[in-house]
């Protein structure tokens, strides 16, 4: 298919109420999530950018200065508004517990908790999970017409669909396996009447043995039943969401081929867990300058230089350094087109240019989200 005959990434923008942004590690999925957040915003929707970047990549390409739990007004001449929030996960664990705790005794409880310590601030797959409550809070909340979703470094969207399993697997390997299972499998609801009995027999074998992790564990969920028995209710309810048609899945690479053949992976998960693939965002594109084959000969452009460069030396280095660019461009050009050639035509794509600056501010979203509105 040549370029210009599919959708543009503002078209699946203007026509979805969550966008999630996925992506290799440090391909620009923050920047274009915030530059997506900026075009619904203008096209005057009630806009939210939801980041789970640690790096706080998200209130720097914002140009503001702190993000936290909490949406904060992003300062923006637009149509409608924008809010952005990042999800730090001790916090978000906290507020969750603030949410769930059935009294003041027991919230003090699980603050104190050593188990609920370490979950909160090293789990691995907390993230995903806080994204999805998140997620669904702000759904509900029918306060935003256009969530857009950034997703963290390394992992990739998908995890949010593997969130439910991989409860199971953490408490797998960090819980004795032979004292959770059982009731796992029964349940959080049989996992709190056995806790009854179970915890008063840890606390005695606590004190006999000095083990303390286990009677923290059983504290811990037996004091958040009220939130793990709704859990899978949830993981539900924002794994429809996701698949419905409400949802849309942007792909963001760069013309690496390392990136795009990781690119490629994520397209065919992405088909596994039936979520239809509607855009991809090629960034940080270099696109070739000369266009005459004729000019691209070496001694033609050290020739071009002429007297502008004085030094024979530096003519001969940057007609090298040029045709350098000139093959790199060449190279991304060619990528970029066996991948899109693979692409169903009814995914968008838009190719975004390498800019000669980071782009740190609203000005600079701005000249990337003329981008997104070009059919690629
Ligand atoms: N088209 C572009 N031209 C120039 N700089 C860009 C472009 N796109 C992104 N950048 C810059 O690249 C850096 C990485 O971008 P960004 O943080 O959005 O990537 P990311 O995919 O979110 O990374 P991570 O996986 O670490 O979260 C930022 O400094 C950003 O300003
Ligand atoms: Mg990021």
């Amino acid at each position: 298919m040549s370029a210009g005959s599919r959708k543009s990434i503002a078209d699946v923008v203007a026509g979805h109420d969550v966008v999630v942004c996925a992506g290799s590690g440090g391909v620009g999925k923050t920047t274009t999530a915030a530059a997506i957040g900026l075009l619904g915003a203008t096209a005057g929707r009630r806009t939210i950018v939801l980041t789970i970047d640690p790096a706080k990549r998200l209130a720097d390409s914002l140009g503001i200065a702190e993000l936290g739990n909490r949406p904060t007004p992003v300062p923006v001449d637009v149509k409608g508004s924008l809010s952005a929030m990042m999800l730090d996960q001790k916090g978000a664990w906290d507020a969750l517990v603030e949410r769930y705790a059935e009294s003041d005794e027991v919230r003090q409880r699980i603050f104190a908790n050593a188990f609920y310590q370490n979950l909160s601030g090293t789990f691995a797959g907390s993230q995903e999970y806080m994204a999805i409550e998140q997620l669904s809070q702000l759904k509900e909340s029918g306060d935003y017409d256009l969530i857009v979703v950034d997703t963290p470094p390394t992992h990739h969207a998908l995890d949010f669909l593997d969130a439910p399993s991989r409860l199971g697997n953490f408490l797998d390997r960090r819980v004795m396996r032979w004292f959770v299972r059982p009731y796992m499998s029964a349940g959080w609801s049989g996992l709190r009447v056995v806790n009854r009995t179970a915890g008063a027999l840890l606390r005695r074998l606590e004190d006999a043995t000095g083990v303390s992790a286990l009677a923290d564990v059983s504290e811990f969920f037996n004091a958040m039943s009220a939130l793990f028995e709704g859990w899978d209710e949830r993981v539900k309810r924002v794994e429809e969401l996701l698949r419905s048609r409400q949802s849309a899945f942007l792909l963001v690479a760069t013309p690496e081929e390392q990136v795009l053949s990781e690119a490629e992976y994520f397209c065919s998960k992405v088909e596994e867990h039936s979520i239809a693939l509607r855009g991809v965002v090629f960034n940080r594109v270099q696109s070739e300058l000369g266009s005459d084959r004729q000019s691209m000969e070496e001694d033609a452009i050290v020739e071009a230089l002429g007297r502008a460069v004085t030094s024979a030396a530096t003519r001969r280095r940057l007609a090298r350094n040029f045709l350098r660019y000139e093959t790199q461009a060449r190279g991304d050009q060619l990528r970029i087109e066996s991948f899109r050639d693979q692409l169903s035509p009814a995914v968008a794509v838009a190719t975004i240019p390498n800019f000669e600056e980071d782009l740190h501010d609203v000005r600079g979203l701005r000249r990337l989200q003329d981008f997104l509105g070009k059919p690629g």
